[in-house]
């Protein structure tokens, strides 16, 4: 009997295209795990679980934080990770994303992809014989969300029964938030203008630990955490004139922030648009941890990858 000229992977691998790949323990033991790397890291500790083994990178969008903490935590591990871009790749040229994710997967470890539609991820997961993980895609960004929580974790210990506010887009962002809410039991309350809600699929999932309402000063009352991202994502350049006028009130300014209780944290992915989404005052400020946050990410991802790839 022929086998049919394209077949899916059916081996059983462990992707991550989202947060909820993981089970709530496998969460906290991530972002317990990324602490311990961080201070072997920063004590100059040599440690090389993934020796000779290799990461290939799809960007399909741009990068800075996502590049290089994938390819220097690689570096730090003994590894290495090669950057694809479309570009100059034959996948900008049409190559069908099965093929590709047959032919990558065969020769290295594991595979990152960022990229526009989500289901580009997981169709490439779903043809690798390797494990795929999502670097950003527009429906949730979950590095993001290991390197905030260990960050939070960090800084004031579990996360449980919390109040975090979200300010501004419902997007992939604000998508992840909502999955680490139902995993890690905190409250999201998001806050946001009419018509730029999160997407019905994910308020569906997570029903039970999010609010949305439009009243930020509401919703940054009695705070623990206030997060917020830019108000057009990448793909989405032409709206921005547009989206400035919607969320004209959904600036992160000292005001909102003195609604949060004392020692609420101020957290934001970046790259940051001072005077947008955020006042200078409030990222630049004493309650803003985005350079941990920022550099959390290459801890928290080297964690991911110990996980993955390390039996
Ligand atoms: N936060 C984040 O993903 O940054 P980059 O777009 O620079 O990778
Ligand atoms: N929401 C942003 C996040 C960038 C890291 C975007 O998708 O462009």
């Amino acid at each position: 009997m022929n086998a049919p000229a394209i077949q899916a992977n059916r081996n059983k691998v462990r992707h991550f295209l989202t947060l909820t790949d993981l089970s709530s323990g496998e969460f906290r033991s991530l972002i317990n795990r990324a602490i311990e790397l961080k201070a072997m890291q920063h004590r100059g500790e040599i440690f090389e679980p993934l020796k000779n083994k290799v990461l290939a990178m799809i960007f399909e969008k741009s990068s800075t934080r996502t590049r290089v903490s994938f390819e220097s935590g690689m570096a730090q591990f003994g590894g290495h990770a090669i950057f694809l871009s479309p570009r100059d790749t034959q996948l900008g040229r049409g190559e069908p994303i099965q093929d590709s994710a047959r032919v990558l997967s065969s020769m290295t470890d594991c595979l990152m992809v960022r990229t526009f539609e989500h289901e580009k991820a997981e169709l490439l997961a779903e043809y690798s014989s390797v494990p795929v993980i999502n670097g950003l895609t527009d429906d949730v960004h979950p590095c993001q969300l290991l390197a905030d929580m260990q960050t939070w974790f960090e800084q004031r210990g579990d996360i449980r029964g919390k109040r975090v506010t979200w300010v501004g887009d419902g997007n992939n962002m604000c998508h992840s938030y909502m999955h680490a809410a139902r995993l890690l039991g905190f409250k999201l309350i998001i806050a946001c203008p009419e018509g730029f809600e999160p997407d019905e699929v994910f308020i569906d999932e997570t029903r039970d630990a999010i609010e949305i309402t439009q009243d930020v000063r509401t919703a940054c009352t009695g705070s623990d955490l206030i997060v917020t991202d830019v108000w057009a994502s990448m793909g989405q350049e032409e709206e921005q004139k547009v989206r400035e006028q919607a969320f004209s009130d959904f600036q992160v300014t000292p005001e909102l922030m003195a609604l949060a209780n004392e020692d609420a944290l101020f957290m934001h992915c970046l790259p940051a648009h001072r005077g947008e989404e955020v006042s200078a005052d409030v990222i630049d400020g004493r309650q803003s941890v985005v350079w941990d946050e920022a550099e959390n990410r290459l801890h928290a991802q080297k964690a991911l990858l110990e996980f993955l790839l390390v039996d």
